[in-house]
């Protein structure tokens, strides 16, 4: 029998778990046993400290529930939410990037017809999103599902307002062209919850807890990648320091400001609005996902 010494004490460890049944359990756990043990050994916590990371990481447990996953929150706000999605979504150039999903998808939002508007009575400055789903070749999608949500022009979700009705929600379908056209109203940037444990870290630090104007897509159509993702809107202060790390180059959109007139949709407004003209690049499944 070994026994422990500081110098020993991880490989003693690493031994404990070398010969379980479950190769990617075992996979996991030394992996974790090693990292966390070079943690522990390169920041050398006091007791204090090491009881003060305890309660935070109880508290962030405790304040989880249906409606609010703190623990999530954690997971985006140290980057680990876009690195796990990076990995599962490797796609290749001119493909639309995922982003995170995040926590304010709504299932099952109403069916709009396409031109139609997701935003009916939202505060805000009426936008106009227009543009293709497409394959990697060029070749039109029609009828692939986007399913969108965002803020509204004061930049609360449809979960932060007080309505029975969608808010702010739609799906859409592309045409036999794959074209799609949907009224809504610009986002403004917002900032994540800041009254929970993860928000006392981030303000104990010169952190920026914003994240940028955008709206999501989730965009889908049988025989290709499902692409969870957003579009940002460009020049927004906050777009160089998004607090989950979600911006991708090529998620960064104009939003070309009109004075008033004619818009994509066809209608007249007497009023500003933004067009923004984006195709959705899909990714074609391979034979054998696709079947
Ligand atoms: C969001 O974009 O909705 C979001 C993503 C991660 C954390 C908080 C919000
Ligand atoms: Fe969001």
């Amino acid at each position: 029998m070994t026994y422990v010494t500081e110098e020993n004490l991880t490989d003693v460890v690493m031994k404990r778990w070398q010969d379980i049944d479950n190769p990617r359990l075992k996979q996991v756990m030394q992996s974790l046993i090693k990292h966390v043990h070079s943690f522990v050994r390169d920041i050398e916590p006091t007791e204090a400290e090491w009881a003060q990371a305890i309660d935070w990481l109880t508290r962030t447990g405790q304040i989880s529930s249906e409606k609010r996953q703190e623990m999530i929150l954690f997971s985006d706000v140290m980057g680990v939410s876009m690195l796990v999605d990076s990995i599962n979504h490797r796609l290749p150039t001119g493909a639309t990037p995922t982003t995170v999903e995040g926590p304010f998808h709504i299932p099952n939002s109403p069916d709009i017809a396409n031109g139609g508007n997701m935003a009916e009575g939202a505060p805000g400055i009426p936008t106009y999103v227009v543009g293709k789903v497409r394959g990697l070749d060029g070749e039109p999608v029609p009828g692939a599902l986007l399913d969108l949500w965002q803020t509204d022009g004061e930049g609360l979700y449809e979960s932060q307002r007080d309505t029975s009705e969608p808010w702010m929600r739609g799906k859409f379908r592309s045409q036999g062209d794959g074209s799609y056209a949907l009224r809504t109203v610009a986002p403004i940037g917002y900032t994540i919850p800041m009254d929970g444990p993860v928000g006392e870290l981030v303000s104990s630090t010169n952190i920026s807890h914003m994240r940028p104007a955008h709206i999501h897509f989730c965009v889908e159509a049988p025989g290709y990648h499902r692409v969870v993702t957003h579009l940002f809107q460009q020049g927004d202060e906050y777009i160089d320091s998004d607090v989950v790390y979600g911006v991708k180059e090529p998620l960064i959109v104009d939003f070309k400001k009109k004075s008033g007139g004619k818009t994509p949709t066809g209608e007249t407004l007497n009023e500003p609005f933004y067009v923004v003209e984006y195709d959705f690049v899909l990714k074609k499944l391979a034979k054998a996902q696709a079947a």
